[in-house]
């Protein structure tokens, strides 16, 4: 077993990765059928609706506190946010890479679409980056991005545009309207564009529109069929709702769940201290089919669980030690383990009484109610074709002379 030193203290890589069976049942195939299935119709009531939540999100982002980093390390969910951090430093640090082998030119452009406060500047220090745009719908957070960006030194320029990216053309904001973009990186963000088949389009096109040919699309996302798999209808018909301390995903009565729409697929999404807010389902297939007609081939879909497992680079398996992912148990004399919960370590408990010689052994791992929450989502990379393919990638309201939504 690989072993790496933290803190002078040994630490296993050997992570429980699996997430406990309870609540995560066996797939209901009728509903995925009908989830399938379901017509991509789009009304004006969803229309009418998404204006609402358009400003709910806005709001909700808009109001929560920046806080400092002491704060940050007594959140119920700091590895959780970590194992997150890891992910998206990951996932952009491989793409960044990519291009530069493909392109054998430095000094890229790069579009964060849904930049919030502007957690993922420092990641893109790690590629040849010239410029980077910086969008997002609530103005406070672009604010504090812009902030967080002035107060240190990057190696880019920057520019920030506060903008309902699923509503309006993004090129008529940039500095440049010609610029061209090697990479778009939207993070836990593109959910919010599925409220209507409309705005998926127009987010689809800012993207689309602005990449270069060969230029790459990466973000992370929930799983929906994941979320559907967890209500567990068949077992509990009426079932509109599942979590635990940390997390809660909720249907409200307005959602179809026999008959699930492929948008506007509505749930109030509760995660502790971070987020509070509807979101949309992203039914993945039907995201990958839009994609391709804006030109965007699907490279690759990772469930974050199978993303960390499946880490081959040494480089990185480290910096999940050194960005704290996990938490260390049992803990350290003096420590306090983060969940008061026993069953939150139980899975960590059976790994060790697996072993033959594991006392005075640590494992790193997270907690199950972590774990559960972390593994909602999956991440994606896609590419721009090189060639034009028989698609318009105007954006979808101009295309037929209408305003956007
Ligand atoms: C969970 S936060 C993620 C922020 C950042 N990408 C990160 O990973 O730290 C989601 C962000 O998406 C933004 N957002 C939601 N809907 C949007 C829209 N229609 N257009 C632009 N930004 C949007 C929110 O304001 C929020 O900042």
């Amino acid at each position: 077993m690989a072993e790496y030193v933290s803190e002078s203290v040994q630490l296993t890589n050997e992570i429980q990765l699996h997430i406990p069976e309870e609540g995560i049942s066996a797939l209901s195939n009728e509903l995925l059928d009908s989830f399938e299935n379901s017509n991509m119709e789009v009304t004006d009531k969803k229309v009418e609706q998404s204006e609402s939540c358009a400003k709910v999100v806005a709001a909700h982002y808009n109001n929560i506190e920046e806080k400092g980093v002491e704060d940050r390390k007594d959140s119920r969910i700091f590895h959780m946010r970590n194992l997150n951090n890891w992910i998206k430093s990951r996932l952009i640090a491989k793409v960044l890479r990519r291009i530069a082998n493909e392109k054998k030119q430095r000094g890229f452009n790069v579009l964060d679409l849904g930049c919030g406060k502007g957690g993922d500047l420092l990641k893109f220090q790690k590629g040849p980056v010239n410029h980077v745009v910086c969008a997002d719908i609530a103005e406070v957070s672009v604010d504090q991005c812009k902030k967080r960006y002035n107060e240190h030194q990057h190696k880019f320029s920057a520019e920030f545009i506060t903008a309902d990216c699923s509503k309006v053309n993004l090129k008529s904001k940039f500095d440049n309207p010609d610029l061209k973009l090697d990479l778009v990186s939207c993070q836990f963000a593109f959910h919010y564009s599925f409220e209507s088949l409309p705005q998926a389009e127009q987010m689809l096109a800012n993207i689309s529109s602005n990449l270069q040919p060969g230029g790459y699309f990466i973000g992370t996302t929930t799983d929906a069929f994941d979320i559907i798999r967890r209500l567990d209808r068949e077992t509990n018909p009426g079932n509109r709702k599942f979590g635990n301390e940390v997390f809660s995903v909720e249907f409200p009565e307005s959602t179809s769940l026999e008959k699930v729409p492929l948008f506007g697929a509505k749930y109030n999404f509760h995660l502790e201290g971070a987020v509070d807010c509807p979101e949309f389902l992203v039914h993945f297939p039907t995201f990958q089919k839009l994609a391709l007609r804006y030109g965007l081939k699907l490279i690759e879909k990772t469930r974050f669980e199978d993303f960390v497992k499946e880490e081959p680079d040494f480089e990185f398996k480290n910096l999940l030690v050194r960005m704290k992912v996990y938490e260390a148990y049992p803990p350290y004399p003096g420590k306090e383990l983060v969940s008061k919960i026993p069953s939150d370590y139980v899975h960590a408990q059976d790994y060790l009484g697996s072993l033959p010689n594991s006392k005075d052994l640590k494992i790193g791992t997270l907690t199950k109610a972590e774990w559960e929450a972390a593994s909602l989502y999956l991440l994606f990379i896609f590419q721009k074709e090189d060639n034009q393919r028989n698609v318009d990638t105007k954006l979808p309201r101009e295309a037929d002379g209408q305003q956007t939504v």
